[in-house]
């Protein structure tokens, strides 16, 4: 069987929720490896897998920081192998699985699949975004289930799907969301904000960031600029302490959902 790779980067769970479940249609055609791109064995997976899933979420139409710093970094190990881009996303993102896709292609990678995927919003500290957790997201998780289904039909089959590889859907995604989004980035890695007042200093987003962005000083939790804006700690901190883009903190932080497919 072919060594399948699937690498992931994912702030709150849904993009592993996706891969996983993904990675779970995929297991009888393929000898299927899962791992999160942060773990320190990643490269050494990349360079041995003959297909690569690439798998993030969507962030103005783009992809964050850790996979796009993955993938120049891992650039000869994906040259020359088949990669299928997987991208999740809240609403809409235009080409946001292509705006990888294309950078792989043009590190000798082959592009033969890439598809979006509707998950949850997880960003909790705008209020005119809502959050939704458990049975509240039961809809909208079996709609992504059967776009999942079909997306692994299609990898099986060979039957090529490359979402967003078209002109007007790079164009819809460069003007309506990474122009602006891309411009401001360095800015917004320095906005997270820990409520001194309400810090416990229980280190749990410490623990979590998937970046170190955060240490513990004289008992207060304090970011240290290199934010990747994944919104892991904004919606695990156990006194809602921390805020990133909104105003105020949040009042419901997002859960992440559980697959059951484990890798
Ligand atoms: C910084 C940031 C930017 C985002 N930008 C978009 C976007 O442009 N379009 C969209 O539909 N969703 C956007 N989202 C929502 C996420 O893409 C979506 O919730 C994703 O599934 C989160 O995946 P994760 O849990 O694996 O981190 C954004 C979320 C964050 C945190
Ligand atoms: S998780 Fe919250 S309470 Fe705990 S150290 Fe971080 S900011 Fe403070
Ligand atoms: S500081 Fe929080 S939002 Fe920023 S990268 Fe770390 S865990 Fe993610």
């Amino acid at each position: 069987m072919r060594k399948l790779g699937a690498f992931y980067f994912s702030g709150t769970g849904n993009t592993r929720y996706v891969t996983e479940k993904l990675c779970g249609l995929l297991k009888n055609n393929f000898e299927v490896t899962v791992k999160d791109i942060c773990a320190p064995d990643a490269a050494d997976e990349l360079k041995s897998s003959e297909t690569v899933i690439l798998a993030f979420p969507v962030y103005g139409s783009a992809p964050p920081v850790p996979m796009r710093e993955f993938v120049f970094a891992n650039a000869q190990s994906l040259k020359g192998k088949q990669a299928i881009i997987v991208a999740t996303q809240y609403m809409f993102s235009g080409d946001g699985a292509a705006s990888l896709g294309r950078a792989v292609e043009k590190l000798g990678a082959k592009v033969t699949h890439a598809e979006h995927f509707r998950m949850p919003n997880n960003i909790s500290d705008c209020k005119i975004l809502a959050i939704k957790n458990g049975s509240e997201l039961s809809g909208m998780l079996e709609k992504t289930e059967r776009r999942i289904e079909r997306f692994a039909r299609k990898i099986c089959c060979g039957s090529p799907l490359k979402r967003g590889f078209n002109p007007i859907s790079r164009a819809v995604g460069f003007f309506s969301q990474r122009a602006l989004f891309r411009k401001g980035e360095k800015e917004k890695r320095i906005l997270l904000k820990v409520k001194k007042a309400a810090c416990v200093g229980c280190g749990a987003c410490v623990r979590a960031c998937p970046v170190k962005n955060i240490e513990l000083s004289n008992g207060i939790a304090v970011p240290l600029g290199k934010c990747v804006l994944c919104y892991r700690c904004v919606n695990l901190c156990p006194q809602k302490a921390i805020k990133l883009f909104g105003k105020s903190l949040p009042e419901k932080q997002y859960k992440e959902v559980d697959s059951t497919e484990k890798f």
